[in-house]
């Protein structure tokens, strides 16, 4: 009988590919459990983007001690950010933990396994190469160790950051920007369309900086043709995008392939230029707004949303105000807003002028707000329009009805005659508009 292994992911997409990259790994060996209390091997794939997720780490690991004295033979690992950041600090500070595996060395757990099983000595990898090569992880195309067929699967593109904003710990515990092989990113996708997925969201911290540092690699939008041209792809999404880098050539292909997604993920931090220049971020509001109007101009329903800070150091209400300007101006969809958080290794660590924990908070809340009232007019917008959305599965509130996305990335719940229609293309109808989804009746299907 296989051992089991469970695997708990905390912080962004690229760790949940991450993790589905080590149960691909480990297959051979372990299965899946969702049950930490029946698994031989656990493992948390950790976060340390801000203060939060990182101390959710340490109550996590704590919940498993417990488990390891009932069972000696229990491996717990430490993988990610996390691991990546403090190192043989986690087995001073956590003894019972077995191993520790950064954002590179997660790729080496099969020996990692191997050497500690023969020691019985943690196992720290934490090097990080900036020439890494990422090995190519495909799951075999009939045999599947995820129960469920997905309809929507991630690729990363690319790793790491060298932008370097000035309260950012990701180019400490990603390393340098390295780009995958094209012909590598172009076989995990054909292998996913094998299985059944048609959805591919591609992955990076800075997808539009795709390949510019490699000789013969295509540039970012190339990319976006080139893995539309595989057939058995139907959706194409992307995140995430820094503005510096958002060409004009890439808004081409989001206006003119129809595979391409008509939504872009376009962290705006901050509305105020002086904020904008202490953060490191090489763009001003000016441009910022160029580039949305641009894409706005040439792909009129696409859907914008952003990562927004308040509370950065220096911050005057003045320069608040003026994000809070950027929130009518633009008009996002969605944002996703956090209050500034001092991480280590950062240069905003050690700025003046720190903002007060309330005033903080005050200002998450009136952004929260202002742009809660956005959201609804523009979800009220959609309301008896007739819309595609690709089925991903039963709706999680109700499951007699269907739940997916419209191309602009709103989730849609649905009424439908019948309940097989996952991995379908149908059109909707708009009846209702919540406050993050929208409410829908199944009209016909498009594609299946
Ligand atoms: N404090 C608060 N938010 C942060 N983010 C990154 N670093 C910090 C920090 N030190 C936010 C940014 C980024 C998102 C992933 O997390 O908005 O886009
Ligand atoms: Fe968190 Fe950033 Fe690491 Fe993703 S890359 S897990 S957001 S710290």
């Amino acid at each position: 009988m296989k051992k089991r292994v469970y695997i708990k992911t905390f912080g962004c997409q690229m760790n949940e590919n991450d993790t589905e990259k080590m149960y691909i790994l480990l297959s051979d060996e372990y299965e899946p459990t969702l049950n930490p209390e029946e698994a031989d091997l656990i493992l948390i794939n950790t976060c340390s983007v801000r203060e939060k997720p990182q101390h959710k780490v340490y109550s996590e690991v704590g919940r498993y001690k417990s488990l390891k004295k009932k069972n000696p033979d229990l491996i717990i690992g430490i993988t990610g950010c996390v691991a990546q950041q403090e190192g043989e600090n986690l087995i001073k500070k956590l003894p019972y933990v077995d191993l520790v595996l950064g954002t590179q060395g997660f790729y080496f757990i099969r020996e990692a396994l191997k050497t500690y099983k023969k020691t019985k000595k943690p196992v720290v990898f934490t090097e990080l190469k900036p020439d890494f090569k990422f090995p190519l992880i495909l799951e075999s195309e009939n045999n599947s160790i995820f129960k469920d067929r997905k309809v929507s699967a991630f690729v990363t593109i690319m790793q790491g950051c060298d932008n370097f904003c000035t309260y950012c710990i990701v180019p400490y515990v990603r390393g340098r920007e390295i780009s995958r092989p094209p012909e590598d990113i172009l076989k995990e996708v054909e292998t996913l369309v094998k299985k059944g997925v048609r959805e591919i969201i591609l992955l990076g911290q800075n997808v539009n900086s795709y390949g510019l540092k490699e000789k013969n690699f295509p540039n970012f939008p190339d990319l976006l043709n080139m893995v539309s041209e595989i057939e058995g792809v139907w959706r194409i999404r992307f995140t995430t995008s820094h503005p510096k880098d958002l060409s004009d050539k890439l808004i081409e292909v989001i206006a003119t392939n129809p595979k391409v997604c008509k939504h872009i993920h376009l962290p705006l931090q901050a509305g105020s230029n002086k904020i904008l220049k202490l953060m490191n971020r090489k763009y001003t509001k000016e441009y910022y707004l160029a580039k949305v109007e641009k894409l706005k101009s040439l792909v009129p329903e696409i859907a914008i949303t952003t990562d927004l800070i308040v509370g950065f150091p220096g911050e005057t209400e003045e320069d608040f105000k003026e994000t809070l300007e950027m929130l009518e101006k633009v008009r996002y969809h969605e944002i996703f807003s956090f209050k500034y958080s001092d991480r280590p290794f950062t240069v905003a660590q050690k700025m003046e002028n720190k903002i007060p924990e309330e005033e903080k908070e005050r200002r998450l809340k009136e952004v929260h707000k202002v742009q809660a009232k956005i959201t609804e007019e523009i979800y009220k917008s959609y309301v008896g329009k007739e819309v595609e959305v690709l089925v991903e599965g039963a709706s999680k509130k109700n499951p007699d009805m269907l739940m997916g996305r419209t191309t602009t990335n709103v989730i849609v719940n649905f009424k439908a005659p019948r309940l097989d229609l996952k991995g379908a293309i149908v059109k909707v109808l708009i009846d209702e508009a919540g406050k993050h989804s929208l409410k829908g009746t199944y009209l016909k299907t498009i594609r299946s």
